[in-house]
């Protein structure tokens, strides 16, 4: 997001020179104040993630093809947790498989349980819903054991981003395609079948 912002600061401060030198001159420089990694980012490269710096039970937000991509580092609490509510879930087997690679259509939705990997938009109308890792708050009721909140319409989703009964959304969240480069690194947009 920082890149976006900058790189739109420069449109506005390019535009205002246009006049003066041509535009041109002004787009050739612009065109190489772009890396290649921003390029490529643009583009809807895979992107990298280190998984070393994450605790338990917190969550890192990358970008991949413009769109928000969380990765989750679950608790052992939160995946006995995933269990116990399955009567509650519209779709607790992830069986609508457009909504994560078969790799993930498993009961933790990972490839690795402790590390989940999601698409940050809600199902039903596109809101980035809100990590609610806390168990029991007093706004989510009770019976909350934790997962992600859309505040657009009220769905709800658990730490796998399998999505509640009754609420706006039809279907899980879904799990991007991605691999594992190493213990500690996970690449999100590619995946063994297409690596
Ligand atoms: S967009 Fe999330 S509940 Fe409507």
């Amino acid at each position: 997001m920082a890149v976006d912002k900058s790189r739109r600061r420069f449109l506005v401060g390019a535009t205002s020179v246009v006049g003066v030198v041509g535009a041109a001159a002004v787009l050739v420089p612009f065109v190489r104040s772009m890396n290649p990694s921003e390029r490529a980012k643009a583009a809807g490269a895979p992107v990298e993630v280190d998984l070393s710096q994450l605790e338990p039970g917190q969550k890192v937000n990358v970008e991949w093809r413009g769109k928000p991509v969380w990765v989750v580092r679950r608790t052992e609490q939160m995946l006995e947790d995933l269990v116990t509510i399955e009567g509650r879930l519209r779709d607790p087997h992830s069986e609508v498989s457009s909504q994560q690679p078969p790799y993930a259509q498993n009961p933790s939705r990972a490839i690795k349980p402790e590390f989940l990997v999601l698409v940050g938009i809600c199902t039903h109308l596109g809101c980035s819903p809100t990590f609610r890792p806390e168990v029991a708050p007093a706004d989510l009721g009770k019976d909350w054991k934790g997962g992600f909140f859309c505040p657009c319409h009220g769905s709800r989703f658990d730490m796998a981003g399998r999505v509640y009964q009754n609420v706006p959304a039809a279907t899980n969240l879904e799990v991007p395609p991605y691999m594992y480069l190493s213990d500690n690194r996970i690449i999100v947009g590619v995946d063994e079948g297409a690596a």
